[in-house]
């Protein structure tokens, strides 16, 4: 197999900043082989009014007029339930991002996930207008006094308020995004055992493509490769690719592609979370597929179960191409800059790749 066409690609989870930032890595969705994306809502300050979400939405669309869109709001105190049927209403966003406070980039205005209840009233307006809550599903450590939580167990100390919110929201629709565990893979896969159609998945999950390659010991030495949650154990890594590999429909396709200034990634404090990777997304995951001999299960994971989850439908889309994967070997640069002062470091798990796109 030379030629793949996977049709409609959606990236569910990408970052594209604003500013100059925004300008740079915005054309680049297309570049890696995704046509459909679903943006964060993590800028200074958040997302939260209808408003900025369009105003946001526009700018992206006229950096790449072929790309579709999705949009989501950043929940914190200043969303209300009339807010979420108001913007639902209009379309305007399609899901909710919940970040619990402090554990990663601008997420200092994020929630307690110790207790979500005070955010049910915009839970049930969401449920209401099937919008999708997208977990940042890792739970804070609490600092001095120490609740034993650290940036390797975060993750799966998170999934008994993944498992209480699906149980107080049974049709609310629910990603557990970047997963990074064996244990978030086997909770997803449990909560979803008696599923029988795709469209009566209700919790998902997204993986990344870093994910897909990294474990601990490649970001212990090299903050290029820190992003949160951090990449785990190789049992965990296994997991992962098993279950982006498995065709079960509510593993799905989001990048997490987070670029920083190159000055963020190196210095002595405060190194920023976040692997950039969407100007290659779709080359590095069918790197991985071709590598488990999975390349006819790749459509699923990063095009069809993506759009289903979601509910796009053909008239949503913006770009009515569809992408070609084919065996084609591209080196993998450095860094995507725009050749003024911007540089972001690009994720560099091998020199070259085997799969290259086009439209
Ligand atoms: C963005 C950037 O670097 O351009 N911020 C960041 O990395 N935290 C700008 C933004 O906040 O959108
Ligand atoms: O590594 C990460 N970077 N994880 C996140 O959740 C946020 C992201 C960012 O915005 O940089
Ligand atoms: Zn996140
Ligand atoms: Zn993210």
């Amino acid at each position: 197999m030379n030629e793949i066409n996977l049709g409609v690609t959606c990236d569910m989870h990408v970052h594209l900043r604003d500013g100059e930032m925004c300008e740079l890595v915005t054309p680049s969705i297309r570049d890696g082989g995704v046509s459909v994306v679903y943006v964060m809502p993590n800028l200074q300050p958040p997302v939260t009014t209808v408003d900025r979400v369009v105003a946001y939405k526009k700018k992206l669309q006229e950096l790449a007029p072929e790309t579709t869109f999705l949009m989501s709001f950043y929940l914190c105190k200043d969303l209300s339930p009339e807010l979420i049927h108001q913007a639902a209403v209009q379309k305007a966003i399609q899901g909710v991002k919940c970040y619990p406070a402090g554990v990663t980039t601008n997420s200092a205005a994020g929630v307690d996930p110790n207790d979500f209840s005070e955010f049910y009233p915009i839970f049930k307006a969401m449920e209401e207008e099937n919008l999708v809550l997208n977990l940042h599903g890792e739970r804070p450590s609490v600092g001095e006094e120490g609740n034993d939580i650290h940036v390797m167990n975060a993750e799966e100390s998170f999934l008994p308020a993944l498992r209480k919110l699906h149980q107080d929201f049974p049709n609310l629709k629910i990603i557990l995004e970047h997963c990074t565990t064996e244990a978030a893979i086997n909770t997803v896969r449990d909560i979803n055992k008696d599923i029988k159609s795709p469209k009566d998945i209700r919790v998902a999950a997204t993986i990344t493509a870093h994910h897909l390659f990294l474990t601990i010991d490649d970001w212990a030495g090299n903050p290029i490769n820190f992003c949160k949650p951090v990449a785990k154990l190789p049992s965990d890594k296994r997991a992962l690719v098993a279950a982006a590999i498995s065709g079960e429909p509510y593993f799905i396709f989001g990048s997490d592609s987070a670029p920083h200034p190159k000055e963020s990634k190196a210095k002595h404090m405060g190194v920023c979370a976040g692997v950039f990777t969407q100007s290659l997304a779709i080359p590095y995951v069918a790197e991985v597929f071709d590598a488990q001999n999975a390349l006819d299960k790749l459509k699923g994971f990063v095009s069809d179960f993506g759009l289903s989850f979601y509910g796009v439908k053909r008239e949503d889309l913006k770009g009515q191409e569809e992408v070609i994967l084919y065996r084609k070997d591209q080196a993998v640069p450095d860094a995507l800059s725009n050749n003024e002062k911007l540089v972001v470091l690009l994720f560099k798990p091998c020199d070259k790749l085997k799969w290259s796109v086009k439209w």
